[in-house]
């Protein structure tokens, strides 16, 4: 595609042309098709609440589920909708029951309340939780699965990762490590938050146990889109974690594995039923896939490594930064991070690249050095790079400053 075919799909997003938002690894916008489609839907739950949850929710429903498990490589009948990552995260921890003694197993890289939800899983188990290091820059996917390998005990239990680090998007072994860890007997729940649509993913490939992933980052659907892929022998393993009508099934539903007329199966309705609740963008989620699949996945994926270069190549060793995030193509996927200098504060930096040049990027304080992660998609342009690297050279002071070990304050 063409640059003027990137600013036309552009003009199809619902994006704050005032801003210059380097962050879909956090929050994507939306395709305005998504937009009025999840409007719409909540237009008809407003207008007509029973006659939409009762009729026309559950076509919609297994439509949407089979769109997105086909997008993933999954089964309908095994996909759990959820309201987030977190959620399917926690319907996995709250729910499986680990022999004690033993241990849970996690990277030194998982999103700060992922870990929570593991530490209060051990705590509540007698479990103890231990995290490994994964190595620095790698140049090969075996390095971070000899680092996982060497840190499997035989009192390792479960075995969480990120599919796509958060911090710097390095992308992990995902296939390896599972045939690694079920050689050993461990479970695996993989954190596939940024997984969905930022790679090639297909769910068939991978022998985990729970997969876990978001709609609202890389595929841009609605907020309030996730999803839990169930591994096979694991299909009773997991409680709802709200007792609601969908519970004790009506008497008359099917096998539990069998398509019901809620849209859903018996099993997996039990999971995600919560009541009365908003369900459109679960709903509308297939207009997002759709969207994309028309740009073209693979073109969309080209694109944001062109712009993932172009940021490794303003932004490296420029007021001291230093790449984060692996080049190679099986170790990324156009998310790109930047350490920064000793003692820059990412609050504050983040604070005035927003208040200052209204650019919306990640900064986060890490424990040797705080990171830059820069995430562009399609929507976005080497222009809008340049006016960070510009605004960075504002902010930061240079590299002198750093030899002398000077406090890293930003400018204002
Ligand atoms: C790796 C990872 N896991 C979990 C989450 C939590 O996502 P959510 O708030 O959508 O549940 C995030 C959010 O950025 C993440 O990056």
């Amino acid at each position: 595609m063409v640059v003027a075919d990137w600013d036309s799909a552009r003009g199809r997003m619902l994006l704050d042309p005032t801003v210059v938002n380097l962050n879909t690894g956090s929050g994507g916008p939306l395709p305005r098709r998504a937009f009025e489609r999840v409007t719409g839907l909540r237009t008809h739950l407003a207008g007509g609440p029973m006659d939409f949850l009762l009729r026309e929710v559950p076509p919609l429903l297994w439509k949407a589920r089979e769109r997105l498990a086909g997008f993933l490589g999954g089964d309908p009948h095994r996909l759990v909708l959820t309201t987030n990552v977190t959620g399917a995260v926690n319907l996995v921890a709250s729910s499986l029951s680990l022999a004690a003694p033993g241990e849970i197993l996690l990277t030194e890289h998982e999103y700060t309340p992922m870990r929570w939800c593991w530490e209060r899983m051990a705590r509540r188990q007698g479990l103890e939780l231990r995290t490994f290091r994964l190595p620095d820059l790698p140049a090969d996917p075996g390095e971070i699965v000899d680092a996982a390998v060497a840190a499997m005990s035989p009192r390792t239990r479960l075995l969480s990762f990120s599919h796509v680090v958060s911090s710097t998007g390095l992308v992990l072994p995902a296939r390896e490590l599972c045939e690694e860890a079920r050689r050993r007997g461990i479970v695996t729940v993989i954190d596939g938050a940024h997984a969905p649509a930022f790679i090639d993913l297909n769910l068939a490939d991978i022998p985990y146990d729970f997969y876990a992933g978001s709609g609202h980052k890389w595929l841009l659907a609605p907020t309030g889109v996730g999803f839990l892929h169930i591994g096979p022998g694991h299909e009773e393993s997991l409680e709802p974690p709200q007792v609601s009508w969908a519970y004790q099934p009506p008497p008359d539903t099917g096998l539990p594995d069998e398509r019901d007329r809620f849209g859903s199966t018996p099993r997996l309705r039990r999971l995600e039923c919560e009541g009365t609740r908003d369900i459109c963008p679960w709903l509308a989620m297939p207009e997002s896939i759709d969207f994309q699949a028309e740009l073209g996945h693979n073109r969309i994926r080209s694109r944001r490594r062109e712009l993932a270069d172009h940021a490794r190549q303003r932004l490296t060793g420029r007021q001291g930064l230093e790449p984060a995030t692996p080049e190679s193509v099986a170790l990324s996927g156009g998310m790109v991070a930047f350490r920064l200098p000793e003692g820059t504060r990412a609050s504050e930096l983040r604070q005035w690249l927003w208040e200052r040049f209204r650019i919306e990027v990640a900064v986060a304080e890490r424990p040797n050095r705080p990171l830059l992660r820069v995430s562009a998609n399609f929507y976005n342009t080497e222009a809008e790079i340049d006016h960070l690297a510009d605004a960075l050279q504002e902010l930061l002071p240079g590299r002198s400053s750093r030899r002398t070990g000077a406090a890293r304050t930003v400018r204002r």
